[in-house]
């Protein structure tokens, strides 16, 4: 088994001088980690982000990290197939080929049923419907990089708990902020078994791998149930959120170790899925991770994957 310090983010192994990377979420918790743990090893990255502020904070943490980083910033808001569609155009401006996709950003436990632009329920439509149709977009130039684009999709320890309403896919008659993102992100983990199992059958040249982060110290508690709470609520879940993942769970660092893994590790295979290996998968080094009986189902990862392309409207 490969040994914890050798995914650590600041490792420089292996090289990737000359490769490109997309990572969504990039400017925040996992998916700056992730960002840092590619850079340091010399991949080109693109960070699409939503807030313009919030991405120019983000590289220059990343440049203070890792001198000499190259990273560039576009506009992406996962809560919106036009802003997708518009993203994914503008990255073949910027590159002829994407080696590496990490489907990382995501939006946890929303107190009360938000919708995004296209009136999907929000953690359903930006976790898996805007990555669905972003890896959608993006295939071409994930099938231009030598040796196959590889696609990270990043789950949760949530998806094991989670189940796939087909009758009520967006929460319209029934919303519970857990149950929605539970759905979203066994959907994650369906889409990324799924993907290798379709390209593998059809000789695409894409890698997929899913991993989760066991529980990690990041915004995720102030950016979903606590900003949808009101006032002290809010502040309360956020203090008590946010402590349960620092002294349960590890550091962001940390979590993005079974990200890089699945990217990265010679031992990671297409369909298989990575995270910590310590008790109940909350934290520690990373290797495999145990795939939920719900995301076994090749019968349900087709289904969804068939409705995922109806929805929206970006079919493979
Ligand atoms: N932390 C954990 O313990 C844990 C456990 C299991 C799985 N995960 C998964 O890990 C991933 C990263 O979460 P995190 O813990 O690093 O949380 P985080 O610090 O809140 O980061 C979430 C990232 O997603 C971005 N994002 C949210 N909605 C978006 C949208 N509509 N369009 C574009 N970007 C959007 C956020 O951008 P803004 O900065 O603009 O909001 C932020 O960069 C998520 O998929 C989450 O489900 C986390």
């Amino acid at each position: 088994m490969i040994g914890k310090h050798e995914w650590s983010v600041t490792n420089r192994q292996p090289s990737l001088k000359g490769r490109v990377a997309l990572v969504t979420g990039g400017n925040s918790g996992l998916g700056f980690e992730v960002a840092c743990g590619l850079a340091t090893r010399g991949a080109r990255l693109l960070l699409p982000v939503r807030s313009a502020a919030r991405g120019e904070a983000a590289l220059a943490a990343l440049q203070a990290r890792c001198p000499g980083a190259e990273a560039e910033l576009l506009t992406l808001n996962l809560a919106s197939l036009d802003s997708i569609a518009t993203c994914a155009t503008e990255v073949a401006h910027r590159t002829s080929r994407l080696d590496f996709l990490v489907n990382n950003a995501g939006v946890m436990a929303l107190a009360r049923r938000q919708e995004t632009a296209d009136g999907f329920e929000m953690q359903f439509g930006t976790n898996h419907l805007g990555h669905f149709a972003l890896t959608t977009r993006l295939r071409s130039l994930l099938e231009a990089a030598s040796g196959g684009g590889t696609v990270v999709t990043v789950a949760s320890l949530a998806a094991c708990k989670g189940a796939i309403h087909f009758d009520d896919l967006q929460s319209r008659r029934r919303y519970s902020p857990f149950g929605a993102y539970q759905q979203s992100k066994l959907s994650n983990l369906l889409f990324a078994r799924e993907l290798a199992r379709r390209a593998g059958e059809n000789g695409w040249n894409i890698h997929s791998r899913a991993a989760h982060p066991g529980w990690s110290s990041t915004s995720i508690i102030a950016n979903g149930p606590a900003s949808s709470l009101p006032g002290a609520v809010g502040k309360a879940e956020q203090v008590i959120g946010t402590a349960v993942l620092r002294v349960m769970g590890q550091s962001a660092a940390r979590g993005a170790e079974p990200l890089l893994y699945a990217a990265l590790s010679p031992a990671a295979r297409d369909g298989d899925y990575y995270g910590p290996q310590g008790t109940g998968e909350r934290r520690g080094p990373p290797g495999p991770a145990k795939v939920p009986p719900a995301a076994q189902k090749i019968s349900t990862a087709a289904r969804l994957w068939d409705v995922s392309e109806r929805l929206t409207g970006v079919a493979w």
